[in-house]
């Protein structure tokens, strides 16, 4: 089938990313129900749909991905047990979350430079190769094994190992919009202030950030017992929730972790605890301590009742 020139899959050229393109035009081709429900090759949640049925129900969609991390890898930042099925949907589900968030605030991917913080083994980012004809991306994280890996593998963004604290070796004013999913969940205040302003400092100005935190919906899940870290324990968060009342801020240190992996488990050693661990936010306190760099343009309660993501805009 022909593609129409103002479809973005024909540029992508980059070779590792040919073989997915290639598969999604001929899937296009072949399938007139998905062309009736998604109207144009180039829908979102047609992507969506390669990624969450194709691939499960077509080997020669599932041939062309991506490589998937090693295990020990999927299970730093998905848990223990992980497969790749689960990361894959989890992985594309949050893609579209972070897309759409700052697609309504004005971002188009069309052009620009996008920085992921925290991008782990790229979970979130491998899925950007929908745009890498347009936009660059740049993914960072102190978890330097992941960085390897997706470096490595991910050929088509730019990796770098970061340190727990600011600053990056990135430039000034250098990114036109950024995201970070499931980062400052864990981050204690001061570490959220230093890296909400190192962020502030590679974006330009106007630039947006959409950043996920833990909020109410989160706070539900761990007093019904359904969220699935036990720290802190359901009863000492409800023993909490006046402080978090008044003050729209809880931190809680890991306590030990543990994993089947023996690299896993240095690699938990190795974390400094006091800098990571699971954190609350209040609304008012995000809109109280996020925006000294930074105007809130949207707050939307957690979608999946676990990450809710604040949009802002770098003044
Ligand atoms: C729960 S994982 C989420 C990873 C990825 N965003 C995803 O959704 O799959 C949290 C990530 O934050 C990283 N991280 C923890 N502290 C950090 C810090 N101070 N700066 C940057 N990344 C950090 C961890 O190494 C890990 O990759």
């Amino acid at each position: 089938m022909e593609l129409n020139t103002s479809s973005t899959f024909q540029t992508a050229v980059r070779p590792e990313l040919r073989n997915l393109f290639r598969e999604a035009e001929r899937t296009w081709a072949a399938r007139a129900d998905l062309r009736a429900l998604y109207g144009s090759i180039d829908s979102l949640d047609f992507w969506v749909w390669m990624v969450w049925h194709g691939a499960g129900e077509d080997p020669r969609i599932a041939a062309a991905e991506l490589p998937f991390p090693p295990s020990e890898l999927l299970e730093r930042v998905a848990g223990w047990g992980c497969s790749h099925d689960t990361f894959r949907k989890g992985g594309i589900v949050d893609w579209r979350r972070v897309v759409t968030t700052l697609r309504d605030a004005g971002f188009t991917f069309e052009r620009g430079h996008v920085l992921e913080f925290g991008c782990g083994c790229g979970r979130i980012l491998r899925h950007f190769a929908r745009f890498a004809h347009a936009c660059q991306f740049t993914g960072v994280d102190i978890d330097a094994d992941a960085i390897a890996w997706s470096r490595e593998h991910l050929k088509f963004a730019d990796f770098r190992a970061i340190s727990t604290l600011p600053p990056m070796d990135l430039p000034d004013a250098s990114f036109d919009a950024a995201y970070s999913f499931s980062v400052f969940t864990h981050l204690p205040l001061d570490a959220q202030r230093a890296w909400l302003a190192e962020l502030a400092r590679v974006l330009k100005p106007g630039a947006l950030a959409s950043l996920t935190f833990h909020g109410r919906r989160a706070i539900e899940r761990w007093l019904d017992g359904t969220s699935p870290s036990t720290t802190p324990t359901a009863e000492r968060l409800r023993g909490d929730l006046v402080k978090f009342a008044d003050e729209g801020y809880l931190f809680y240190e890991f306590g030990r972790m543990t994993s089947p992996h023996a690299s896993n488990e240095e690699h938990w050693k190795k974390l400094d605890r006091a800098l990571y661990g699971n954190t609350f936010l209040s609304r008012s306190f995000v809109e109280r301590e996020w925006t000294r760099h930074f105007e809130i343009v949207a707050l939307h309660p957690a979608p999946d009742d676990w990450q809710d993501f604040a949009v802002l805009r770098r003044r």
